[in-house]
């Protein structure tokens, strides 16, 4: 029975045999590629060489490489399907094709050697031809060649049979899929034609080999590359479950130890429910060992990483898991991961700490927020509205799509709709209110304004620890960039004490401290010692919002809800606007 690491391994030394240079695995976050927020592919970071340029390790390349996916998140809890995954990929670039590509597939699959699959075992897919590309007749031919009978190859659209671009645009093509059939019987299902594909779920994807010499252009065509280049994947997961005879990936090592330590804390043991927590809790570790500073948030990837982590801890309570989740099942993951993937093991403590501030941050409002939507799904009729997932979302941090799953389990609908204009109103609402009251100057309410509105929080509370508490601000603007802040100080800066500056600050966004807003009049405000520098109506509610440790400004908002989430605080220039005005400039930088 062969372990992950022993398919890969032998992955690796076969297409070394077959003169592949052995690259590596890249950031599950893309260096340079604002296309797509995740490598969702082994060919993702290989796009500039499909192309045309010309790779520095050759024309034959082969990895392993993590991915992130999330169009299969609803698929998550089958036997086979993962947010994260690691793929096992080799590249010809311009170099074989077709013929080359499938021989060796087989040879890997078949060899006694190498994967020693029996032969009547495997189906494989090919390209039916349609407007954009011909029929794939020459792989089917090949096929036959290698004695695959003609019954057992099938011929299928794009939908199917076509593979990329990985973004919107770039290289793709038809592609030509191996599949592993894990029924007993020869014929297990009774469905008409069952075969790859087929709902049975009897047959599993194990390999794609796609053939790209295709480029997907802006205005959605395609046109032919340059150079013919083969691209392939192999789920390693899926892989493992087949060579072990695995009923479900979370069977194999990759998963076991997760799911044993997910069904001794359950309740109400579930299973799909486990593999859920399993699979978003890996792919949340891999995120955040990337390196990259991505933390859960609002916006872009820390969106996607939110939405993992409390949708794990949402099915989590589906176990009827009391507690914690994420540390223990990180620590886990660490330990089975750690030697190939040592990011993992370099990066343990910011791992285990995001976490576990986002498990915080969720779990403080989860259960208040499930009886919330208990009463409100009880209520509304058939959908519920976009006001109340907003309610949800905005009150008790339940990201849009666990709403739309709990209704989906009630049987209901959500108005996602009516949910984002309500969104868009409700930051419309605060941007004119902020014009008006403050004139706070915030360019907009992204994610990256917002994390330097709360730093200007920070850099004011440390102007007034370094020069002193004469320090007023006079006003501030803020861009996604960068902020500016111009405060009342009679003298320049010295170098010493714009580091001590940025040292304080530093040191509150490590620390991790909550922010905290509250409602009060204006002189309840000023009385608990709050900033509040513009002009207030006498007995007039304002929000505060107190950094604890920290900072404590009458504001109204938005901030991050947590220091960690600003980012490296730094100066970036220290200047006078006018006599006894002296103005910074500041940036936050993520990773
Ligand atoms: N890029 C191809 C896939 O992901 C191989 O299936």
């Amino acid at each position: 029975m062969l372990t992950a690491e022993e398919i890969m391994h032998k992955y690796l030394k076969f297409f070394e045999g077959k003169g592949h240079a052995i690259i590596e695995s890249k950031p599950v976050i893309p260096e340079n590629d604002p296309t797509v927020l995740f490598t969702t592919a082994g060919m993702h970071p290989l796009v500039p060489f499909l192309l045309g340029q010309p790779h520095p390790a050759g024309k034959r390349l082969a990895n392993v490489q993590k991915c992130l996916r999330t169009d299969d998140i609803d698929e998550v809890g089958d036997a086979s399907h993962h947010t994260f995954f690691l793929m096992l990929g080799n590249w010809s670039l311009g170099d074989y094709f077709k013929k080359e590509a499938i021989e060796m597939s087989w040879e890997f699959l078949t060899g006694k050697e190498w994967l020693g699959i029996p032969k009547d075992r495997i189906a494989v897919t090919c390209f039916a031809g349609d407007a954009d590309a011909p029929r794939d007749d020459e792989s089917a031919r090949v096929w036959e060649s290698l004695g695959v009978p003609k019954e057992r190859i099938y011929f299928k659209g794009k939908k199917d049979n076509w593979w990329g671009p990985a973004g919107l645009t770039g290289p793709c093509g038809p592609d030509t899929e191996m599949f592993y059939y894990t029924g007993v019987k020869e014929r297990d299902c009774d469905q008409d034609g069952c075969g790859p594909g087929c709902h049975c779920g009897l047959w599993v994807e194990v390999w794609n080999d796609v053939f790209m010499e295709y480029n997907k252009t802006k205005d959605g065509r395609f046109e032919r590359l340059s150079q013919k280049n083969v691209d392939t994947g192999m789920g390693l997961e899926r892989t493992a479950a087949v060579m072990q005879g695995a009923k479900s990936d979370y069977e194999t090592e990759l998963f076991l130890p997760v799911m044993e330590w997910i069904r001794s804390k359950s309740a109400k043991y579930d299973e799909k429910s486990a593999r859920i927590i399993a699979d978003h809790l890996r792919a949340a570790v891999f995120v955040l060992a990337d390196d990259r500073g991505v933390v859960p948030s609002n916006v872009e990837h820390g969106y996607i990483l939110r939405r993992l982590i409390r949708r794990a801890i949402r099915h989590a309570r589906t176990c009827g898991i009391s507690g914690s989740i994420c540390g223990e099942i990180a620590e886990i993951y660490i330990r089975i991961y750690g030697d190939m993937w040592p990011e993992l093991a370099k990066n343990r403590e910011f791992v285990l700490r995001e976490l576990w501030l986002e498990e915080k941050r969720f779990a403080e409002t989860l259960e208040r927020g499930m009886r919330e939507f208990e009463r409100i799904a009880a209520h509304c009729g058939g959908t519920i509205s976009g006001k109340d997932a907003f309610l949800l979302y905005q009150s008790y941090g339940f990201p849009i799509e666990i709403t739309e799953e709990l209704a989906r389990e009630r049987g209901k609908g959500v108005d996602k709709h009516g949910f984002e204009e309500e969104l868009a109103r409700h930051q419309e609402i605060s941007r004119e209110g902020t014009k008006h009251k403050f004139a706070s100057g915030l360019a907009d309410f992204s994610e990256k304004t917002v994390r330097l509105h709360t730093a200007t929080h920070l850099l004011q509370a440390a102007l007034r620890k370094v020069l002193g508490e004469s320090v007023q601000q006079k006003g501030s603007n803020i861009t996604p960039e960068r902020l500016r802040f111009d405060f009342t100080y009679g003298q320049k800066m010295t170098p010493e004490q714009i580091r001590q500056v940025e040292d304080l600050v530093n040191g509150w966004i490590r620390q991790g401290i909550s922010v905290r807003r509250k409602e009060e009049t204006i002189e309840e405000a000023r009385e608990e010692g709050a900033l509040a520098f513009f002009a207030h109506k006498y007995g007039e509610k304002v929000s505060v919002y107190e950094i604890p440790g920290a900072s404590k400004e009458v504001c109204t908002g938005p901030h991050v809800s947590n220091t960690s989430e600003i980012g490296h605080f730094k100066i970036v220039k220290e200047e006078a606007v006018s006599a006894g005005v002296r103005r910074i400039k500041a940036v936050v930088e993520q990773g």
